[in-house]
């Protein structure tokens, strides 16, 4: 290694990505490092997400370290990711059984989400907090910002997935793949909406017809969405669930090697209560906790700009303060965010400057952060979770 580039390395030290607390060249995110005769200095700093909230701040810093080098006259920074992968390795996917809390296996990935690097469920204790509404509008935000997403529906009671992105009636492909033994197998071709692979029971349903299975059938039909679709290579794969803590959530923890939970709540106490019974739930089978987001957090009426906190105030912090989980945001009681529900216009592909449409895009690069910080964690020490 020249000199020149032994002095870089000393000043990219300097340089920490602020969210992994820790230097660009122990978190192995400098490459293609190189420095030319005339003080011309070039490299690549990889990130962990593309959704990356600190993108600007970490190429300035970069920048400014290698500026103050003696002899360096230009720097030229190219800025990428390679999202973190947040799936439990397999020896590991025992890593809070091993401390003795989670009496579930996880079983093997089939062909199908082997190369999905985070899934993420999106959870609330009660109905109709706008789960749905966040994960379509965080699938989409993530997607925009540059992620390979994918959105599952495990909510077979009540699948709105479809509507709210305007996939009503579509019939997804049936392609052949194969399984680790070399047999064939039907495999499932996600629906895509502005780069995001949607995949959900009512695709393969009339649209006035009830599911009524139970919990064996909604286990198997889940492990299918999880294994024989033809997923790809993603970055995230968000689930958005069924209100509470029964049958779905116990079979995403048993079939999906889920990177962790978001919660969603609005400040109401009784939302904030069923949400801590979730929070229970997952911790207890030895699930990180990424997030709670707090939905129609107040209105501002447009004719008198003021803010209306109509389900209380502040729940949402509070219960991820009790529970030491990052607070993700808010996101304002809107009409257009109903609108875009009910249209399949979601808000931050129809109108992604607006405030509802950047409270999402913000709320889904805190996320992608909060998972980097999970995955780098996980991988720092032994395997066990949080
Ligand atoms: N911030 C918001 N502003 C305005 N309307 C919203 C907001 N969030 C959600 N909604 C609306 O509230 C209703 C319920 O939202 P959603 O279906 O996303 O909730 P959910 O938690 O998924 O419900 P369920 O528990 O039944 O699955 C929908 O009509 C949606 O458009
Ligand atoms: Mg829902």
């Amino acid at each position: 290694m020249s000199v020149c580039t032994q002095v870089l390395v000393d000043a990219l030290k300097t340089v920490k990505d602020p969210e992994l607390d820790n230097d660009l060249i122990s978190l192995q995110m400098v490459k293609d490092l190189a420095c030319s005769e005339k003080g011309e200095v070039s490299l690549t700093v990889v990130l962990t997400t593309p959704a990356c909230p600190l993108k600007e701040q970490i190429e300035s810093d970069v920048r400014r370290a290698l500026m103050r080098v003696r002899g360096v006259k230009k720097v030229t920074v190219t800025m990428t990711a390679e999202t973190s992968d947040g799936t439990v390795p397999a020896e590991c996917s025992g890593g809070a059984e091993a401390s003795g809390k989670n009496p579930m296996h996880p079983t093997p990935a089939g062909p199908g989400a082997e190369k999905v690097r985070n899934i993420i469920g999106v959870s609330s204790g009660k109905g109709g907090v706008g789960k749905s509404t966040v994960a379509v509008n965080l699938a989409c935000a993530l997607a925009k910002l540059g992620a390979r997403v994918g959105l599952l529906d495990a909510d077979f009671h009540g699948p709105n997935i479809p509507i709210m992105l305007g996939l009503g009636g579509v019939i997804p492909e049936i392609t052949q793949g194969k399984q680790a033994n070399g047999e064939p197998i039907d495999m499932i071709v996600p629906v895509e909406r502005d780069g995001v692979k949607v995949v959900s029971i009512s695709f393969f349903i009339k649209e006035d017809e009830p599911v009524i299975w139970r919990g064996p059938m909604l286990h198997s039909a889940l492990n299918q969405f999880m294994h024989q679709v033809d997923w790809g290579e993603l970055d995230y794969l968000v689930v958005d669930m069924p209100p509470g803590t029964g049958d779905i959530q116990i079979s995403l923890i048993q079939t999906a090697r889920l990177t962790g939970v978001i919660h969603v709540t609005t400040p109401q106490s009784v939302s904030v209560l069923d949400v801590a019974k979730g929070v229970a739930l997952f911790k207890s089978q030895g699930i990180a906790q990424l997030g709670v987001i707090e939905n129609m957090s107040y209105f501002i009426s447009p004719a008198t700009h003021e803010k209306t906190f109509i389900f209380g105030q502040g729940g949402g912090r509070q219960l991820a303060e009790k529970f030491g989980i990052p607070f993700l945001g808010e996101i304002p009681l809107e009409v257009d965010i109903r609108v875009g529900g009910d249209t399949g216009n979601p808000v931050v592909l129809a109108s992604p400057d607006s405030a509802a449409g950047q409270a999402f895009i913000s709320i889904a690069k805190c996320m992608a952060a909060a998972i980097s910080v999970a995955n780098v964690s996980r991988r720092g020490g032994s395997c066990e979770h949080d």
